[in-house]
């Protein structure tokens, strides 16, 4: 471990800010890991990491070499050197909700003093930095950002339970309001990742973010409306996506699902698109589109589960169906936004029993009335139809295929008599 110099914040100890701060740690930061969850806090402190992918193991070893430690009591934010803010950004009806930013940055000010570095995480629309979080940090300190004291920003691109690409060896790219805050912030995270991509300013590193999630937005819309089309014209979609994908340049393989989840695609575009249309008067048609595309697939998934009930002369309307999957994506707890939650009220909505398996999710995040299982050979045989929505590894990919009931695969994993690719 390095040398322990540097005071460092971080403001809240999410699936962001955790994995910051305990880097950080690592790295030979002394850290305070901010948050206003004292449930939180008590369980960080104890060694309990609630964000998959710190194990207990390496927050442990944090908090007990005195290198890391959660705090709720803003006094212990005093002498930081760095303040790293990692809050929500959700949308509040249709406009981002920057209360979150706001607060945090009321919370930092008063122990803003002259030398030290704040650097704004959250993803957020061009501007906040320079317009929002500068300016609160100034009233609530009487400092001056860019004289005073240092300010950046650097978007966070943490993929939850990626194994390959974890916080240290994604490049990070990093900005400042001016040559010596950039420079600051860079040379914080040249300690703690691989390498480090400095941009000209902070709103430049704010659009990187939402062009990174933009992209993956329209291209997953691409592939999902093409996935309904494909299917109404007899076409193997998947075929022509594992075809396309042999393509070695100017091609980037992106794959139909049930919808978008977490808390960065259903959310980081309308980010861009309300800017645009706030700043310019102008509509950013491709998150339009994306947005209606991607919103409509857990509808095209039950239309799907109502024609195979219809197949086999059944209704929705007491059919017991399987739902393999609440998280958003494979391998994580991670079900904010899931577009599972929407497909299963659809579904309770006809009339349909659900059950629900999903083993990283706990019961209290479990849509009401639906009835927990283990998806296991049991409750295959006891179903009418099968919704594998999320591919977790716990799944036994070759039971679920050979159900004796119709799957709807909607992850072209699984391959069986009775399987029907989304
Ligand atoms: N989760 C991801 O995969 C991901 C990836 C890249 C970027 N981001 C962005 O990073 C930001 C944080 O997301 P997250 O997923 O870590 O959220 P999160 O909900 O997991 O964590 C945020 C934490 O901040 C705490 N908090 C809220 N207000 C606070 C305040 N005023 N002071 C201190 N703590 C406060 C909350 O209690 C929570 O623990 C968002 O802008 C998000 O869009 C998320």
């Amino acid at each position: 471990m390095g040398r322990i110099t540097d005071r460092t914040v971080v403001i809240g100890q999410g699936y962001v800010g955790l994995p910051v701060a305990v880097r950080a740690a690592e790295a030979g930061f002394s850290v305070v890991g901010f948050d206003v969850e004292p449930r939180k806090v008590k369980l960080l402190n104890a060694g309990q990491s609630y964000v998959e992918d710190i194990t207990d193991d390496r927050l442990t070893a944090a908090v007990e070499s005195g290198s890391y430690r959660a705090s709720c009591e803003p006094a212990d934010l005093a002498d930081f050197d760095i303040a790293v803010i990692s809050v929500p950004t959700p949308m509040g009806e249709g406009v981002p909700d920057l209360s979150f930013i706001e607060s945090a940055c009321d919370t930092v000010a008063p122990y803003v003093t002259p030398g030290c570095t704040v650097i704004l995480e959250s993803t957020t629309y061009p501007g906040t930095t320079e317009e929002l979080a500068g300016p609160r940090l100034e009233v609530g300190s009487g400092l001056k950002a860019g004289v005073d004291f240092m300010l950046g920003y650097s978007p966070e691109r943490i993929d939850p339970g990626n194994a390959t690409w974890s916080l240290e060896n994604t490049p990070k790219v990093v900005s400042g309001v001016d040559e010596a805050s950039l420079a600051a912030v860079q040379a914080f995270f040249d300690r703690i990742v691989d390498r480090t991509v400095p941009v000209s300013g902070t709103r430049e590193a704010e659009l990187t973010k939402l062009l990174e999630n933009t992209f993956r937005h329209v291209n997953i819309a691409l592939v999902n409306e093409l996935a309904m089309y494909a299917n109404d014209l007899g076409i193997d979609v998947w075929e022509a996506i594992d075809a396309a994908s042999t393509k070695p340049f100017g091609y980037m393989r992106f794959t139909p699902g049930p919808g978008v989840g977490g808390h960065c695609l259903p959310i980081d575009p309308s980010y861009l698109s309300w800017q645009v249309e706030r700043s310019l008067g102008q509509r950013f048609r491709f998150v339009e589109l994306a947005n209606d595309v991607n919103e409509h697939m857990p509808d095209y998934v039950v239309r799907r589960l109502q024609d195979i009930l219809n197949d086999l002369s059944r209704s929705v309307k007491g059919a017991s169906v399987l739902v393999y999957g609440l998280a958003y994506k494979a391998n994580t707890g991670d079900a904010r936004e899931t577009p599972a939650r929407p497909l299963i009220e659809k579904l309770q909505a006809l009339g349909a029993e659900v059950w629900l398996a999903d083993p990283h999710v706990a019961d209290h995040q479990f849509p009401a009335g639906v009835t927990r299982v283990e998806g296991n050979a049991d409750d295959l045989a006891r179903a009418d139809v099968v919704a594998f929505l999320v591919d977790h590894a716990e799944f036994d990919n070759e039971t679920i295929g050979n159900a004796p009931v119709p799957v709807l695969d909607c992850r072209h994993c699984l391959t069986g008599p009775l399987v029907r690719s989304l």
